[in-house]
């Protein structure tokens, strides 16, 4: 038997291997770059500081008790008083939170944005030729 012939092969197969990888974890042009506003970012800082993507999905990442709240701010109207209500509501099984009025507000501008950013599901994604999935993202930017 030729091994060198096996360990060409090998060699070969990662060698791709690497160049794939290379490729798709430094090519910028897949990945959106969301800003949030200094607001959003304190409601960001909250959703973290209380677990609340232990039970919620944002774009689909997160806990699977709760419903995904990437799009919730649209899904409900934009209406505000309804989510500040339902924060502090202890509904179901989510945990009796005591938030203050301005600590609502930047949780409501946190999800305000990122409903302004993406789709949850992706059901337009496209799944193109080197495995890398194309994201149907809204904009980058809030309003
Ligand atoms: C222990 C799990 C859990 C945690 C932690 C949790 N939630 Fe929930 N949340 C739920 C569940 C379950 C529901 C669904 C209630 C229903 O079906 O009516 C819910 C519902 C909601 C809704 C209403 C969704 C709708 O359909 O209108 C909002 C908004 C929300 N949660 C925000 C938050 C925020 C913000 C946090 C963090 C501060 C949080 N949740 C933390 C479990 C959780």
């Amino acid at each position: 038997m030729n091994h060198k012939k096996y360990v060409g092969i090998l060699l070969v197969l990662l060698t791709l291997f690497f160049i794939y990888n290379f490729h798709i974890y430094t090519d910028k042009e897949n990945y959106a770059d969301v800003v949030l506003t200094q607001k959003a970012l304190r409601g960001q800082h909250l959703w973290y500081k209380n677990n609340c993507n232990s039970c919620h999905q944002i774009y689909g990442l997160g806990g699977y008790l709760g419903p995904d709240l990437t799009n919730i701010y649209s899904f409900r109207n934009q209406n505000d008083a309804y989510l500040k209500i339902l924060f502090n509501s202890g509904i179901k099984t989510m945990p009796l939170f005591d938030f203050n009025e301005q600590e609502k507000e930047e949780l409501v501008q946190f999800l305000k944005e990122i409903d302004q950013t993406g789709h949850s599901p992706n059901i337009h994604s496209k799944i193109e030729i080197n495995g890398w999935i194309d994201i149907n993202h809204k904009k980058q930017h809030h309003e």
